[in-house]
């Protein structure tokens, strides 16, 4: 039997039968009875939620895990509630359950889209195995503000690349069928425009025009819909004096009008509530009146729809058409998910045992994992390091750290489980290895008080890791940002290496100047001094369990790094917002005019551009373009470039292709990524790559949001990084 015809009967029939109570209630998403992801409502005590799941007025829980819990409170709807409709668990999968991968922002860097849905198909395998149905993921919020703690949770600066990973992300999570055992309802967030955040403080107000609205911050949301994502969440910001949750030009006229989006919307947690701090609502039910008339389908802890709702409905305030259709669309993802078949589908204990953390998974976490490390820099061919002969120090807070490269974003995991940078290193036996932590980042590890514990003066183990790297040929420095200090409600103006670990740096270059910086960090640093100073940086994020053989593969050269910058790092926080893909300005710097005048659009104290841009990244070969060919007499473009790799390594080279729209009746930027290819290339050879550009995506969206293609002369730049020099000009009609 055709299952649409299927679904629309139980989905109909349910719906036709249901009190107003429990359409309410299909709406209602609760937290579970251990740790929250946000502030508790007020009077949440008070709530029997036992009770709420009997009588219907419950349609979803998040924060529950385990095939056990998940099951005993299933049950309770299923058997005791007067319609028995199942519950949807929901919970935050960001990179892995008790697996984990690189945090998200890091897998970006791999520009590896297989690599990244497998990561997230693994995700869903894990997470469905304890009761979980839907993950709150992917986050797309591009993002210009390495101040923004939540860069970590992203793919960074750039709208297409953004896009090419929400929708990979997309399919890894909900696979080819969403009814399949191991697949999960995926969750496009935050609608809209969250990572525009003023001064990179988590939770303020976004101000951005709409046509930087429709190019850049729309665009993945776009990608993730045309993906068939499941669900999508709308976010804390006000947006342009509107807070989204509220926003029906987002998410009716936009999301489910002009894209179609069948799917439903809950909003983040308690961001319905919210509206009233904002001053865009007056109280409870007006909030819960505006958020639903806007297009937000379920409500996440703060109780606005299942205190307000059904009243309003009986007042004539809000039409119960709108109830039904939220419901419908609620209803339609359970359907979806094979709810209806067997609520108890994920609630399989065996399957629990044998599927969590299982060692099997580890390849891909690692792969995956060695896919996101960015070489930055690589002076007098630092890295990689010689198997043997050497002696190698290891210095530095994050050296036998297992808890850090977990991220911010493990709730499930267990602590401890990162595999560290000493164990990745210790098997290769014929490099003497001297192992020196040389300072404690942090005093204490604390999720949520973090900041106030970084050690500013403990400088006692200075002397031992000094010596150690005296006596040494070379010296690793593992450094960097802790795992705790990005992600959500962690945004920082000061993003230099914290605590004493600059000082550090210095006291070692002073008695040894083979130094590889190896990077720990889950957003761009401020690290202009090491990299005037530090011959070598390998950009090492906070790549999950795997870490420690991860980095080991690339620093012992088993592994030749390709990742690029998925967000580029800065000369200096004042910056901010700092991205690739700017306007020109009516007075752009040049060489010619910086040392003449002032008058030109500048910092006296720094160069505008960033130290490493987006698209940076090198390998342990070198790559060369020549013989770039643009053909445009056809409706699709076809561009043609020869790549040689002029090193003496097999290496992978991820080729960018950027455009510039010179004159057109929207200003476009300087550079824009329109596609890119990762191709492995042999030492020594040489291959011809194309990219074929159907005319139409060289348009762009107006401040309207109607997208456009203007002929004209475009430069079409094909390069290893957003910085190439190879330009090609040429009239486009
Ligand atoms: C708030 C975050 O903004 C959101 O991304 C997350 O999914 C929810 N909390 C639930 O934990």
């Amino acid at each position: 039997m055709d299952r649409s015809y299927q679904r629309i009967d139980v989905v109909e029939d349910l719906i036709s039968t249901m009190t107003l109570e429990e359409k309410v209630g299909q709406m209602n998403q609760y937290t579970g009875f251990w740790d929250p992801t946000g502030p508790l409502p007020e009077g949440d005590e008070a709530i029997d939620k036992y009770e709420h799941l009997r009588s219907g007025l419950v349609g979803s829980m998040l924060n529950v895990i385990g095939a056990e819990e998940t099951r005993s409170l299933q049950k309770i709807v299923v058997e005791e509630s007067r319609l028995g409709i199942p519950l949807i668990f929901g919970y935050d999968v960001i990179h892995g359950l008790k697996t984990l991968s690189p945090i998200p922002l890091a897998e970006a860097a791999s520009w590896d889209m297989e690599a990244i849905r497998k990561s997230a198909a693994l995700a869903a395998r894990e997470a469905s195995a304890v009761g979980i149905h839907w993950t709150f993921a992917p986050m797309m919020d591009i993002s210009r503000d390495a101040r923004w703690g939540r860069v970590m949770e992203g793919a960074g600066e750039d709208p297409y690349l953004g896009s090419r990973v929400a929708a990979a992300r997309v399919r890894g999570f909900q696979g080819e069928d969403l009814s399949a055992p191991n697949t999960i309802a995926a969750c496009a967030k935050h609608f809209a425009a969250y990572g525009f955040a003023e001064a990179g403080r988590d939770y303020n107000t976004v101000d951005i025009g709409t046509v930087t609205l429709h190019n850049i911050a729309l665009p993945p949301f776009k990608a993730a819909v045309d993906a068939g994502v499941a669900t999508v969440m709308n976010g804390f910001n006000v947006l342009n004096g509107v807070p989204v949750t509220g926003d029906a030009y987002l998410q009716r006229d936009i999301l489910k009008g002009r894209w179609g989006f069948d799917g439903f919307v809950v909003s983040d947690w308690a961001s319905v509530g919210e509206m009233i701090t904002h001053g865009f609502a007056a109280d409870g039910a007006d909030a819960a009146q505006k958020a639903v008339s806007a297009g937000c389908d379920m409500e996440m802890e703060s109780r606005m729809f299942i205190r307000n709702l059904r009243q309003l409905v009986e007042n004539g305030i809000v039409d119960e058409a709108l109830l039904d259709d939220a419901v419908r669309r609620i209803l339609t993802v359970k359907y979806n998910l094979g709810l209806f078949d067997d609520p108890y589908r994920y609630c399989d204990e065996q399957r629990e045992a044998n599927e969590v953390f299982a060692p099997a998974y580890r390849e891909v976490v690692r792969d995956m994992a060695r896919k996101s490390i960015v070489l930055l820099k690589n002076e007098r061919n630092l890295l990689p390091l010689k198997q043997e002969g050497q002696r190698v120090a290891v210095i530095g807070p994050f050296i036998d750290d297992d808890s850090s490269p977990l991220g911010s974003w493990r709730k499930a995991a267990d602590d401890h489980t990162a595999v560290t940078l000493k164990e990745g290193l210790m098997p290769y036996g014929n490099v003497e290895w001297i192992f020196e932590k040389g300072l404690d980042l942090l005093m204490e590890e604390r999720v949520w008080t973090l900041e106030t514990k970084i050690n500013t003066t403990d400088r006692s183990s200075f002397p031992a890791a000094i010596d150690a790297a005296k006596s040494a040929d070379v010296v690793l420095l593992a450094m960097g940002e802790h795992g705790f200090q990005s992600a959500e409600g962690r945004s920082r103006v000061n993003i230099e290496l914290p605590g004493l670990q600059q000082e550090l740096i210095e006291e070692i270059l002073k008695v040894n100047q083979n130094v590889i910086l190896l990077l720990h960090t889950g957003r761009p640093l401020d690290i202009v001094w090491a990299s005037e100073n530090v011959p070598a940086i390998l950009l090492v994020w906070q790549l999950g369990t795997e870490s420690g053989n991860a980095i080991a593969d690339v620093v012992m050269g088993k592994y030749n790094p390709a990742g690029k910058l998925p967000m580029g790092f800065p000369r200096h926080v004042g910056q901010m917002p700092l991205y690739y893909n700017h306007y020109n300005t009516g007075r752009p710097v040049n060489t010619q005019n910086i040392e003449d005048f002032v008058f030109w659009s500048h910092y006296g104290d720094v160069e505008n551009d960033a130290l490493f841009p987006f698209g940076h990244g090198l390998s342990y070969t070198t790559f060369e373009y020549a013989n770039l060919n643009v053909n445009a007499s056809g409706d699709v473009i076809e561009i043609e470039v020869e790549v040689q790799n002029t090193g003496n390594v097999d290496g992978e080279e991820v080729i960018q292709l950027y455009i510039r729209d010179e004159v057109a009746s929207v200003v476009r930027p300087v550079r824009e990524l329109k596609a890119f290819d990762k191709v492995s290339i042999p030492a020594g050879e040489s291959e011809v790559i194309q990219f074929s550009l159907p005319k139409a995506s060289l348009g762009f969206y107006d401040g309207r949001g109607e997208y456009r293609f203007e002929p004209g002369f475009f430069q079409f730049m094909v390069g290893g990084s957003s910085d190439t020099a190879l330009n090609t000009r040429l009239e486009v009609r």
